[in-house]
């Protein structure tokens, strides 16, 4: 059985090669990110939020984030907007303008800034709006489309089912669904029954998303719920071997051990180089600070070394904080004693 939750599946006319994928993560999932998940097995993964205006608007920031990798396909490329005429007009410019091989549109940010301008989870209150949506984009692009979406507005106004089978009218090609309404923001559990709900009332895959952290989670989602696949997201920060162990799981029912700490700073320096090769040295080295203690969380004596990276500017500095770290903690483990 486990076997064929690892079999590769479809989006639209592009194969997913496992069931494992990475979430949108605005901050996170950039190229330099993303190419190590895809490297730790990851079937699939997304990009952060890019604004439908700041593409029209050819913002050169906007326009850096869009950077596809070769080495990183399978990969979608998320947009969010609140009127179809500049989504359209975005998508169009990932159809033809980016080597993403998804398109896939944001209706799950619950950030104010974002909802008040009738973006991201903002939808959820309107079905139509979601159809019309999704088909004035799928009409305008080769690309598949799929959706990103949560369960509903707030305890009042869950229509995750209507909402996925609009999407799926108008021409999506998956959805990914959090079971987390925008009220909650992360708060609570997401709800696993809804996402089950919607699994069996869509023809198309569902990505269940929301608090998958363990290769059991991943294979619950898969079994319990009926997703065809599962999107991880906070579990993966500062742990990209979650991939490898999940994949591994879903194939063979083993369950692989946690990476040594050492492992997991020669992680964090390849994440460090790839973001400074991304982004240049001094956006890599503040990207780095947002995401390095993700990598040291649970490593004994991290404590110094974390507070030193946070004022750290270069990458030379970083990589012997990280080396000096590495050393003392060689000498530290070496000196414990064996049980
Ligand atoms: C730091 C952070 C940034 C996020 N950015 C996005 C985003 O850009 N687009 C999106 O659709 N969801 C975004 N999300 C939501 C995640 O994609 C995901 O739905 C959520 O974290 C639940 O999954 P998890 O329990 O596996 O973390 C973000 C979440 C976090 C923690």
């Amino acid at each position: 059985m486990p076997s064929q939750l690892a079999a590769p599946w479809k989006i639209g006319d592009v194969t997913i090669p496992d069931r494992v994928v990475v979430a949108p993560m605005a901050g996170v999932t950039d190229a330099a990110f993303r190419i190590i998940c895809k490297n730790f097995g990851a079937g699939l993964v997304v990009c952060e939020m890019i604004s439908d205006k700041g593409i029209m608007y050819h913002n050169q920031k906007t326009l850096d984030m869009l950077f596809v990798d070769p080495k990183e396909h399978p990969m979608s490329i998320q947009i969010y907007g609140g009127a179809k005429e500049t989504l359209v007009q975005a998508a169009k410019f990932v159809d033809q303008q980016t080597s993403a091989d998804i398109i896939d549109i944001n209706m799950g940010c619950p950030v104010n800034k974002v909802t008040k301008t009738d973006a991201g989870a903002k939808w959820l209150l309107d079905p139509d709006k979601v159809y019309e949506m999704v088909a004035a984009v799928t009409a305008a692009v080769h690309k598949p489309v799929t959706v990103k979406m949560r369960t509903g507005w707030d305890d009042e106004h869950v229509y995750a089912v209507e909402n996925a089978l609009a999407a799926e009218r108008g021409g999506a090609a998956a959805i990914a669904m959090h079971g987390r309404t925008r009220q909650q923001l992360y708060r609570g559990k997401a709800d696993w029954e809804i996402l089950k709900q919607v699994a069996a009332a869509i023809k198309i895959p569902l990505i269940g998303n929301g608090d998958v952290r363990t290769p059991a989670d991943a294979q619950q989602m898969l079994t319990e719920v009926g997703a065809t696949a599962v999107m991880m997201g906070r579990a993966v920060q500062g742990n990209p071997w979650i991939l490898t162990q999940t994949t591994h799981y879903l194939a063979t029912g083993e369950l692989l051990p946690l990476p040594a700490p050492m492992t997991k700073l020669t992680i964090a320096t390849e994440h460090l180089q790839r973001l400074v090769g991304l982004k240049g040295e001094h956006q890599g080295c503040q990207d780095f600070r947002e995401q390095v203690s993700y990598y040291l969380k649970g490593i004994p004596r991290s404590t110094r070394t974390k507070v030193a990276l946070m004022s750290a500017t270069s990458v030379g500095e970083m990589t012997d904080l990280l080396d000096d770290y590495a050393d003392q903690l060689a000498t530290y483990l070496a000196s414990r004693p064996v049980k």
